[in-house]
């Protein structure tokens, strides 16, 4: 039997990934509930996302990591948003979502630990946090094996097919 090896390619994104990032975010919105989107995806025209991700590159505190195969098919995506606001500009707000097929891979623990490589870097970076659905233990045990910790629940964060959810608060010092 001839068994096929793909080859998995994490780098940051580029403006002519916009089209493939909205579709990603389309697919992967239809296949969990546990994002903040659902099948419509982020809804941003591909110009819009292009040019986004243009200015990303020139950010410091704020990156987009793309995970692909043979750096043809978008299978991941993690994502680190801040402000350059002086008093906050250290705080990273983190994303992370891996397509359904490749979950369970490892591909979500790569990806995390690329971001905290990232951060480390950056020289800006100093806490990386998040909201995760309460019920959401693939993503908790994730971020718990990274040493994320849990700083508190925010009562109904989320609306979710037609029921309030609870989030969970976790964050990650960078030292
Ligand atoms: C959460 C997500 C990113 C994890 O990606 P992944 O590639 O499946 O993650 P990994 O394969 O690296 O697994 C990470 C950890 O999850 C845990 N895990 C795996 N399968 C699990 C399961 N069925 N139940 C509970 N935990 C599980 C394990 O602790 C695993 O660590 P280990 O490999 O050391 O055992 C992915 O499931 C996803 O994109 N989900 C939908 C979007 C989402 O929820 N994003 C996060 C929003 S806050």
């Amino acid at each position: 039997m001839k068994t096929e090896k793909l080859e998995i390619i994490i780098r940051e994104a580029i403006p002519s990934d916009a089209k493939d990032i909205l579709e990603f975010s389309e697919q992967t919105g239809a296949e969990t509930d546990f994002l903040v989107y659902g099948p419509e995806g982020l809804e941003l025209s591909e110009a819009f996302e292009a040019m986004y991700l243009e200015g990303l590159i020139e950010k410091e505190n704020a990156i987009m990591l793309v995970a692909t195969i043979d750096n043809e098919e978008l299978i991941g995506i993690a994502s680190v948003g801040s402000n350059d606001k002086p008093k906050t500009q250290h705080v990273g707000e983190v994303g992370i979502t891996v397509a359904k097929d490749f979950w369970g891979y490892g591909l979500g623990t790569a990806l995390m630990e690329e971001v905290e490589i990232w951060a480390k870097e950056s020289g800006i970076i100093r806490r990386l946090e998040l909201t995760v659905h309460a019920d959401n233990e693939r993503a908790i045990a994730l971020y718990e094996k990274m040493g994320y910790q849990r700083e508190g629940v925010l009562s109904r964060a989320m609306f979710i097919n037609d029921a309030f959810a609870d989030g969970v608060m976790m964050s990650l010092l960078i030292d």
